[in-house]
């Protein structure tokens, strides 16, 4: 699919070594648009970009580094504007997906499912938000959310916080972004097959399938769709929202004879 506005424009991706991030790498640079993709992980992110290179000479480029650091987070946007001159689009992709009893989560668990998937993503579009507004070429942001942000899940509480509460920045951020033509819209993810969640539960697909109406569980292509979507031209008009990409998972409710 070619989606109108992505040629040319430049977009920073966290946590974008492999997974969803890298998928949506991937169709920026299918599409046109030039890429910075970040990963704690040096060795991870260092091989997409490999592949990425191959494929799309000069339009990617690497920066390594923890996305919950604030001072990481300021030079990876310096690094971007010294690379591309500008910052169009943002997606503060990096989450940490922190299983634990309630009962027994430790506050430094606690500090770091927050510190990365709510204080990074809020300081990162902080950060460039600002460029965008400067620019007076409007703008992108498109946070990772998670189904877990509307509905509950045993020993998720820490993290299923962090995701609906980026549903409410998305939100929220509306009036802060909305006056400089900058949207702001969250992807909620349901059961996604990734390098992560296949290491997690060797047969995901076909586990986590079984929740899913059509038993087809997520690809990071899915999302990254979702995300290009929202990125073009096509979704001007969208602002503050959350969609969904589930299968259908959270659409369908339960009779109590469903639990016989
Ligand atoms: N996979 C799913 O089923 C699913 C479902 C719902 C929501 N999500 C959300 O989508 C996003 C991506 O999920 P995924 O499964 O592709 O991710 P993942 O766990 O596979 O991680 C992708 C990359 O992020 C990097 N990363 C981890 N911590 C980082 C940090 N502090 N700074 C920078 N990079 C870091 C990892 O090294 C990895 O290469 C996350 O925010 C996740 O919460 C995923």
């Amino acid at each position: 699919m070619i989606y109108n506005g992505i040629e040319d424009k430049v977009a920073i991706i966290t946590g974008a070594g492999m997974g969803i991030g890298y998928a949506i790498a991937e169709l920026l640079l299918q599409n046109g648009a030039c890429v910075v993709i970040n990963d704690v992980d040096k060795e991870v992110v260092e091989n997409a970009l490999i592949s990425l290179e191959e494929k799309f000479p000069d339009k990617c480029s690497v920066f390594v580094g923890d996305a919950a650091d604030i001072d990481l987070i300021d030079r990876l946007v310096r690094f971007t504007l010294k690379q591309y001159n500008r910052i169009d689009f943002v997606i503060p992709n990096a989450g940490i997906t922190l299983f634990g009893d309630f009962f027994k989560f430790k506050p430094e668990e606690f500090d770091k499912v927050i510190g990365l998937n709510l204080k990074g993503a809020f300081f990162l579009v902080q950060k460039t938000g600002e460029i965008m507004k400067t620019q007076g070429r409007g703008g992108r942001v498109v946070l990772m959310s998670s189904i877990t942000g509307i509905k509950g899940y045993p020993d998720l509480t820490a993290y299923s916080m962090t995701k609906a509460a980026l549903q409410m920045m998305a939100r929220s951020l509306v009036l802060a972004l909305a006056p400089y033509q900058i949207t702001v819209n969250a992807i909620a993810p349901g059961a996604t097959l990734t390098e992560r969640t296949e290491k997690e539960e060797p047969d995901y697909a076909g586990t986590w399938g079984k929740l899913i109406p059509s038993g087809v569980v997520g690809e990071p292509k899915d999302m990254a769709e979702t995300c290009l979507f929202l990125l073009s031209d096509g979704a001007a008009h969208i602002n503050g929202q959350t969609l969904v990409v589930d299968g259908g998972w959270t659409a369908i409710g339960r009779y109590p004879k469903d639990l016989d």
